[in-house]
């Protein structure tokens, strides 16, 4: 916590205490800004949060630095546990592609077509799906499925993703689902960050467009992407994913060069999370941002979230 500004340390400060006076873990996800990524207990993708959440026994609450399906998740996951968010506005957007009366309707027409849904989505839409995934096991997740044509909600790119990688057919649903973050970064860009720094290994998330997809050397989760760099013999690093995940690279790996695939790189609903309304839910817990699932839902979710863990390993 040393390189921050004394304002930040003392506000750190007041959150680490207040986090054990309460009895909370923090939960980051990797996109959040650093200041908040050095003060969790876990800071990681959104399965390593799952599965994190699922075991967590150390305290008697939780708060989840993220956006809401992640908390959903890990209320699910851990019901004996009270689960908060850090800012009850925090939402991943492309959640609002897959809304429940659509994938009810995909399932009544197509029941034979197997659902897969990517958890970022609402715990009500995920309650429709044969099998849930997150990036870090999209692909062994459809591997799994072994049908040569599966549905996908709601990201196009991941269905493409999935579709480039082991040559089956994945229907993107809706067709023009995504997130506005990772549908930013564009090929061109990225190739002239690449003239500068010849050396540089390409990496993306698959929430990226096909054009960039198809010039990576590596296409993973955040976590993924993390360990990918610090195990590399390479140097040198192109991102295509939220500042978050550069940032906590470059504390972390002293030695490595990372570059930005797009000039701003934010994710605006993950940066709702701030130490000030960390600090609020620890302190006054407030009930707005507690999560809670209503239980037939949570029971769907809660054996398709075990299901995919189990099949993550
Ligand atoms: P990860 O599970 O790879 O961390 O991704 C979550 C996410 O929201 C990416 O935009
Ligand atoms: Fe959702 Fe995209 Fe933000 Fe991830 S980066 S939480 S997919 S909007």
């Amino acid at each position: 916590m040393s390189n921050f500004p004394e304002k930040i340390k003392n506000l750190q400060n007041e959150i680490l205490k207040l986090k054990e006076k309460h009895d909370f873990l923090i939960l980051a996800h990797n996109y959040q800004v650093p200041e908040i990524q050095v003060i969790a207990d876990f800071c990681a993708d959104s399965l390593k949060l799952a599965e994190f959440a699922k075991k967590a026994d150390s305290a008697n609450n939780m708060i989840f630095a993220a956006v809401w399906f992640m908390a959903e998740s890990g209320a699910i996951l851990n019901p004996t546990k009270k689960v908060y968010i850090g800012n009850y506005e925090a939402f991943c957007p492309m959640a609002r592609g897959a809304p429940e009366k659509l994938m009810k309707k995909i399932k009544t027409i197509n029941p034979e077509i197997p659902l897969m849904m990517y958890i970022n989505t609402t715990a009500a839409a995920r309650a429709q799906a044969d099998y849930i995934c997150t990036s870090a096991n999209a692909l062994k997740i459809a591997k799994l499925i072994n049908k040569p044509l599966i549905n996908f909600a709601p990201d196009k790119n991941m269905a493409y993703y999935i579709q480039s990688k082991l040559n089956i057919t994945v229907n993107p649903i809706p067709l023009k689902g995504c997130c506005i973050v990772h549908e930013k970064f564009d090929a061109k860009y990225i190739k002239n960050v690449k003239k500068d720094h010849p050396k540089a290994l390409i990496l993306a998330h698959p929430e990226c467009r096909p054009e960039v997809q198809e010039i990576t050397d590596f296409i993973g989760s955040t976590s993924q992407m993390f360990k990918f760099v610090v195990d590399s013999e390479f140097d040198e690093f192109i991102i295509a994913t939220e500042i978050g995940l550069l940032q906590k690279l470059e504390r972390e790996t002293k030695n490595k060069k990372i570059y930005k695939a797009h000039d701003k790189p934010i994710c605006y609903n993950m940066k709702k999370n701030t130490l000030e309304s960390i600090k609020y839910v620890i302190e006054k817990q407030p009930e707005e941002y507690l999560v809670t699932v209503p239980e037939e839902i949570a029971e769907k979710n809660k054996v398709l979230l075990n299901e995919m863990i189990k099949n993550s390993q």
